[in-house]
């Protein structure tokens, strides 16, 4: 790894990823809006027909359980080897890698659909089509994309907001961007993905949030 953003956030979450945990511990059982967008993908990945679905930057596995328990194949990779070993423990039956969304150790159309739930709010703007060449690399023709993330409140740029103190208290170093949805859809289409649709959650709240769902063409 020679980006400085990915050393910086691999350390933070290594540091905290007990914090992290904690803060989303039941997170799903609270959100019934973001089981709705999970129950869609998890739809739209059986109706073409299954197949092997990747959550990366998976944190603590709650997502990749949450995928399996509704029929779907998925395994998770993180950048963190502290999260991954937290998931590992908390979901021993699951399959956990540590890895990174900008290299992906997965092979050409090998998976039916790739979940990035509120990683990819790490990655830099400069990073991020290179991160959607390689969902698209690695998504078979037809299979799903799910792309959450925070929404900013300028409606053409990204704001980046540093966090020097984690969710916990310890003392960490990671950049977490806000952006708005048409930014990403754009940076969707141009590697490759039709955008199925969207969930927009929390609009009335100082930092929405939002699913989109998109499709891989060739
Ligand atoms: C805000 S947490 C989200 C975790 C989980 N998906 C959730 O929704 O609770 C961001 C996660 O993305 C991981 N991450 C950040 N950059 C990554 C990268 N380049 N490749 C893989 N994982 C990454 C972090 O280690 C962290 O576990």
């Amino acid at each position: 790894m020679t980006d400085g953003w990915l050393a910086d956030t691999r350390s933070s979450y290594d540091v905290d990823a007990v914090g992290y945990a904690a803060k989303v511990d039941g997170l799903l059982d609270a959100r019934p809006d973001l089981r709705a967008g999970l129950a869609l993908f998890a739809d739209l990945i059986r109706d073409a027909g299954g197949g092997t679905v990747a959550d990366i930057g998976c944190g603590p596995g709650y997502v990749t359980r949450h995928l399996r328990d509704l029929g779907v194949e998925a395994f998770g990779i993180d950048l963190s080897s502290e999260m991954v070993a937290l998931a590992r423990r908390d979901h021993p039956d699951l399959r956990f890698e540590v890895g990174t969304m900008t290299d992906l150790d997965l092979g050409d159309d090998s998976l039916a659909g790739v979940v990035a739930f509120w990683s990819v709010i790490h990655v830099p703007d400069r990073a991020v089509p290179g991160v959607f060449a390689e969902f698209h690399r690695v998504v078979r023709p037809g299979g799903s994309l799910l792309v959450g993330f925070h929404v900013g409140q300028d409606a053409h740029h990204t704001r980046a907001h540093h966090m020097s103190e984690g969710y916990s208290g310890r003392t960490i170093a990671v950049d977490s961007y806000h952006r708005p949805s048409a930014t990403m859809a754009r940076w969707l289409r141009d590697a490759g993905f039709t955008i199925e649709a969207e969930l927009l959650m929390r609009p009335d709240e100082e930092v929405p949030g939002a699913i989109l769902f998109a499709r891989s063409r060739r």
